[in-house]
């Protein structure tokens, strides 16, 4: 583990944007799903390493309700992804307490892709170490559709009063609620040069601190990410307030 980390200081919640697996296999005149291929080994190497320093949830952005644009070809093989991580790294995450969840509208997920993700969340239901977390057919607008249509629902049959509409409300119908309380976002990574927030986690990300990393998902190293979050220990988060420094002033 990095020297330079302090373990009284991690982030609960770390989201990661993992991005530039096609560029990363384009440079190599290798097809793209070369690129997503290593990107999976990557996925297991850093969840280990947020495991080890004590992350409580780990959320990647593995498909977005966007990717669907993508080439048939692609596509079909990002369906095979889940079916490729878990059949290789489950028990390896199993030892070491791991627990998965997805979330995302699963409806349009291929029925064996869906039943690959339901048997790993049900075999690491036990774990209490790290929750790692893969947003899946997953985009934050539609995500805040949702909550908003099921909130409606519980007003229109009179469970719900609108005056009593609070963010804890909103907080509690995303698909982020079972990761409650490390559901806000501490740190957002994203890697491959690019700045944006690609329709990821938009309520959940709102007092994050954001960290660009120069390299293709498929080049993130372990050492990379400890320093990551290294960078986060300097950061002065306020949440809106004042600093405690300035506080004492
Ligand atoms: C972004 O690179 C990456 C993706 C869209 C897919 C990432 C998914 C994985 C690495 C594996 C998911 C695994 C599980 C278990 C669900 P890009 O294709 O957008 O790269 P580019 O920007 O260079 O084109």
């Amino acid at each position: 583990m990095g020297q330079k980390i302090d373990l009284n200081s991690i982030p609960n919640h770390v989201a990661i944007i993992m991005d530039g697996n096609g560029r990363w296999a384009q440079a190599r005149n290798l097809p793209r799903s070369a690129g997503h291929k290593e990107g999976v080994e990557v996925i297991r190497k850093i969840a280990l390493a947020a495991n080890e320093i004590g992350v409580k949830a780990l959320t990647l952005y593995a498909f977005s309700t966007e990717n669907w644009k993508r080439s048939l070809a692609e596509v079909k093989y990002l369906m095979q992804l889940p079916e490729l991580f878990f059949n290789k790294f489950l028990p390896e995450l199993i030892e070491h307490d791991i627990k998965v969840r997805v979330i995302g509208f699963e409806e349009k997920v291929p029925p064996l892709t869906q039943s690959v993700i339901k048997q790993a969340e049900k075999r690491t239901m036990h774990c209490k170490g790290l929750q790692l977390n893969f947003a899946f057919n997953y985009g934050s607008r539609a995500e805040i559709v949702h909550a908003v249509q099921e909130i409606a629902k519980k007003v229109s049959v009179g469970t719900l009063q609108v005056e009593s509409i609070n963010e804890e409300t909103i907080r509690t119908h995303l698909l982020t609620a079972p990761l409650m309380p490390f559901d806000d976002v501490d740190y957002l990574i994203r890697t491959s040069h690019e700045e944006r927030l690609s329709n990821f986690l938009l309520w959940q990300n709102a007092y994050s601190e954001f960290y660009f990393s120069d390299v293709y998902w498929p080049d993130f190293t372990t050492e990379m990410f400890f320093d990551a979050i290294a960078a986060y220990q300097k950061r002065n988060r306020r949440f809106g307030g004042v600093s405690d420094k300035k506080e004492k002033e």
